[in-house]
């Protein structure tokens, strides 16, 4: 290869020319650098590919020989052979009958033409005919360690009421679970609601007034036993952020080997969410009773739906809701875990999130959000990142089975937290709300094994559109339980 100059192939002194065989071939420099660009690129990538190629397990369940193929892999990643795991990533088909379409005045009619009564507004019709499907009765479909299961024992039923060792109804709504390790014990906390569901003001949202935070404690996920009232309401002060009339949700407890309390983190509001702030409490024990310390606007910023993460290095971070649920914020919270500190990153900006739930797998962080929708159920999108701090790169919609519209609602539900499923790398449970917006109380549980693996189905904004990531997916079981 020789540098040609002023003939007529090459009047740019720029340009660099290769003879072979009496054949000519000619490069411009920029082509060059391109070809440079993508091939490092793409050895970038294929590092990568490399390094991760355990989670590339699952892809597209159109298909039923690339299900099989996706099951291969994932016995592999996962292994495990067990028929139990097998179940956990069967894609399990749901089909919810319509009810004939009701008669309705004439002004509405209209106004929604003839079409058919979508599903999403018959679940928030505490009316519906239907309504059974979304929220089973007690006589029918409560589960627990007091009921006599049978060969079901152990099997959690997704949208079902679930009972406590004492035989009533777990409330620990919006909640999260800290695996106490000094005891090898699970806890679980969330919001004990527990009375009528009212509008505080004409337009305002449905509440109902704070009883506190409820705390559950189990070995295996399954038995949960009450153990009561971990931080209760205020009865009589008014101006205190626990008063019964303001808004305590989504409590999730830390536990911090440098100070040994555990801290709980949660939304504080009043009953028009205008106050938007996060509050703290502590404790010497994961029972409680936990002191309530004070609120705060996390960096200055209105704050409502949060998640805290403790990281295998020991930083735990705040993760919220903020600019009026227009963006999420994250940032690491001081050594006791007591107050955030003054770094924080604004991620996912403009994509409305809530409820975020935050899982690490391999070295690599998932967030699994949903839309802001009220109460209502709306579609659930997954997210990774390198770094907690971002960029957080869309993976897409996480939900496997049902039916479309379990899909679109994330199986009528809301995420709240996930934690790794015991004995399964890769595997997790993802827990989240089936709020009912007509009596909050007897909103119900809805969790899933969530699995690692397989490539993102969305084109991806920071890696080239390189499937860098693995997918996430939550696959939907009318009954399913841990192997
Ligand atoms: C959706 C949030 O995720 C819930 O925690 C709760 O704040 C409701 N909004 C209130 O409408």
């Amino acid at each position: 290869m020789r540098i040609m100059k002023n003939n007529k192939y090459n009047k740019k002194p720029t340009s660099l020319h290769c003879n072979d065989a009496g054949g000519g071939c000619r490069y411009s420099l920029l082509t060059i650098i391109i070809w440079t660009v993508v091939g490092f690129f793409l050895v970038v990538h294929l590092v990568s590919l490399y390094s991760r190629k355990d989670n590339n397990i699952h892809d597209d369940v159109s298909s039923s020989d690339q299900l099989q193929v996706v099951h291969q892999h994932q016995h592999q990643h996962l292994h495990l052979h067990h028929p139990v795991v097998h179940q956990l990533v069967r894609v399990e088909e749901e089909i919810l009958r319509m009810p004939p379409p009701r008669k309705r005045s004439p002004r509405t009619s209209k106004r929604r033409s003839r079409k058919p009564i979508p599903l999403v507004e018959e679940f928030l019709d505490d009316k519906s005919p239907i309504r059974h499907l979304f929220f089973p009765g007690l006589k029918t479909a409560a589960f627990g360690p007091t009921k006599d299961m049978g060969n079901e024992t152990s099997y959690y039923f997704p949208g079902k009421i679930w009972m406590d060792t004492e035989g009533n109804p777990i409330q620990a709504h919006g909640g999260g679970i800290l695996l106490d390790e000094k005891s090898n014990t699970y806890y679980w906390y969330g919001e004990y609601k527990d009375g009528p569901t009212y509008h505080a003001h004409k337009r305002g949202p449905a509440r109902v007034d704070i009883i506190g935070v409820g705390c559950y404690s189990s070995k295996d996920l399954w038995t949960w036993k009450n153990e009561g009232i971990v931080l209760g309401a205020e009865e009589t002060n008014k101006t205190h952020d626990l008063h019964k009339s303001n808004v305590l949700e989504r409590p999730k407890v830390i536990y911090s080997e440098k100070t040994q309390k555990y801290v709980m983190w949660m939304h504080i509001d009043d009953a028009n969410y205008t106050k938007a702030s996060v509050g703290v409490a502590i404790s010497d024990n994961p029972t409680g009773p936990f002191e309530y310390l004070y609120s705060k606007r996390p960096h200055g910023f209105d704050s409502r739906d949060m998640t805290v993460f403790k990281d295998d290095d020991g930083v735990a971070y705040l993760i919220y809701s903020s600019e009026v649920n227009s963006v999420l914020h994250i940032g690491p919270l001081t050594e006791d875990y007591l107050d955030v500190t003054p770094v924080m990153k604004r991620v996912m900006v403009g994509q409305h999130r809530e409820a975020p739930s935050i899982f690490k797998h391999q070295k690599v962080y998932y967030m699994v959000t949903s839309w802001c929708t009220g109460w209502a159920p709306n579609e659930a999108l997954a997210h990774a990142a390198e770094s907690i701090m971002g960029p957080w790169e869309k993976l897409g919609n996480p939900c496997i089975g049902g039916n479309k519209v379990f899909r679109l609602t994330t199986f009528f539900a809301q995420s709240t937290y996930v934690i790794p499923l015991p004995g399964v790398p890769g595997a997790f449970i993802f827990m989240a709300d089936r709020w009912n917006p007509a009596d909050l109380r007897d909103s119900r549980y809805v969790w899933l094994p969530l699995v690692i693996g397989g490539p993102a189905d969305q084109p991806l904004e920071y890696n080239f559109g390189f499937p860098m990531w693995s997918r996430v997916s939550i696959y939907w079981h009318s009954k399913w339980r841990l192997p």
